[in-house]
């Protein structure tokens, strides 16, 4: 089978990492893809959302598997383009992709189908924002409603750091039209996780439960980012799923049945355990990134199978390895404001085990030598039989690469290891 995944960051170098794994799999094709990706995987250095380009690609190569990685493609109807030409896609139809694309419209889903979720308010203005503010206390929980890259989600302290942040929003426009309405949320506190769901818009199959840790310093102070790194699966990941089929999974895929979606992908829920129970802060309608880094080596079976059945409306039921992962983020000084480009990688990038290597985020190479081209630089991958192990070898494979200003967070999985 052909296999082509759309993206061009560590989650997608290692979604064609475990293709290029899969017995089933004769040959792995990247749209864009990456120089780091094109050591495993064909690369097309065609715009995802051209579909005029796309179009004239897919007339000279016929695909039999596609795979989206990035929320914009799928909210720009590239799963809807590829369905038209009658290839299997994991990734949601546009419509789908609103679960992702508007915080508003989630939190409506959430609402209609009983999942629960923060009070919440849709603000426009400063005034308004100020207004329903007074329904809260501080910290206050501000979030645009439109794709922000993981960007757009505030945590407000201070009632003026509130205000300054809808100013931001609503009067510089910092985030164009994706801040025309904003929600106004209240804040939860508890422990945080990623949960995965694949589904056929019907049937469901969870993947173990996984934290990533989104804030860009120690001890989750700073601001948001996509993602420092991710550890998992969770000490109690079975138990908890169980619970959480009822209040939280299974209203959400019974939603997405009800609103006629087309949906053969995965959805991703983040999760907050409160004292009062789960309440989920957002849906995205794709893997996680780093959650994918962590979560695919982790799958006993061939991924290439499950994909190619979900892609075509079958749930496969999945067994995992006894192992713990962890992914650790390297990131570029100036991530996640203005991520500084072109700097020299140094070090062993290409040394890899079956129990540690290294994904390609964003780097490029040019002028013979490997340097950072984006936010997320690479990404440390360990495996191990505990958590301890694979951070122990996720952290002893990032000592091998530097580069000038590498952002890294040293304490991921710390809450977890208390425990
Ligand atoms: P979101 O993109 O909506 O998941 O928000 C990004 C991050 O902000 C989440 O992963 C949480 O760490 C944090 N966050 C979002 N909503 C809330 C909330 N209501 N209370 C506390 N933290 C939140
Ligand atoms: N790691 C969070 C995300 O993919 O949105």
């Amino acid at each position: 089978m052909r296999v082509v995944v759309f993206g061009t960051g560590g989650r997608e170098h290692a979604l064609v990492k475990a293709l290029s794994a899969s017995m089933t799999v004769s040959e792995v094709h990247a749209v864009p893809g990456s120089d780091g990706i094109s050591k495993l995987a064909l690369c097309h250095n065609v715009d995802p959302t051209d579909f005029a380009s796309l179009g004239s690609l897919m007339d000279r190569i016929s695909f039999d598997l596609a795979i989206i990685g990035p929320e914009a493609y799928l909210d720009k109807g590239l799963a809807d383009f590829l369905r038209d030409r009658s290839i299997p896609v994991v990734g949601p139809n546009q419509v789908g992709a609103r679960l992702e694309s508007s915080k508003l419209f989630a939190k409506q889903f959430m609402v209609e189908n009983g999942v629960p979720t923060a009070r919440f308010f849709e603000v426009s203005s400063v005034e308004e924002t100020v207004e329903k503010a007074r329904n809260f206390s501080a910290p206050y929980v501000l979030k645009v409603d439109g794709l922000a890259a993981g960007k757009g989600v505030f945590i407000c302290k201070t009632f003026e750091e509130l205000q300054s942040k809808a100013d931001l929003i609503f009067n510089q426009k910092a985030f164009g039209g994706a801040g025309k309405t904003a929600l106004l949320e209240e804040h939860q506190t508890g422990f945080e996780l990623s949960c995965l769901v694949l589904t056929n818009g019907e049937q469901f199959e969870v993947l173990p439960l996984m934290q990533d840790h989104k804030r860009l310093l120690e001890g989750d102070e700073g601001p948001n980012t996509g993602g420092m790194g991710v550890v998992g699966p969770l000490p109690e990941s079975a138990t908890l799923i169980e619970s959480l089929k009822e209040s939280v999974i299974g209203p959400t895929v019974k939603g997405l049945a009800r609103s006629g979606m087309d949906f053969k992908g995965v959805v991703f829920i983040g999760l907050m355990m409160t004292e009062n129970g789960p309440s989920v802060l957002e849906y995205n309608v794709r893997f996680g990134d780093p959650e994918a880094q962590a979560l695919l080596p982790l799958y006993a079976g061939d991924w290439g199978e499950v994909f190619l059945s979900l892609a075509k409306g079958s749930v496969k039921p999945m067994s995992w390895k006894p192992l713990s992962s962890a992914c650790v983020v390297l990131a570029a000084p100036g991530y996640p404001d203005q991520p500084e480009k072109g700097l020299r990688i140094e070090g062993e990038l290409d040394f890899e085990s079956p129990s540690s290597y290294f994904l390609h985020a964003g780097t490029r190479y040019a002028d013979k030598m490997w340097q950072t081209n984006g936010g997320r630089v690479l990404n440390s991958i360990g495996l191990g039989s505990t958590l301890e192990e694979a951070l122990q070898r996720a952290y002893a494979q990032a000592e091998k690469i530097k580069f000038q200003g590498m952002q890294m967070r040293r304490d991921l999985g710390q809450g977890l290891l208390k425990k």
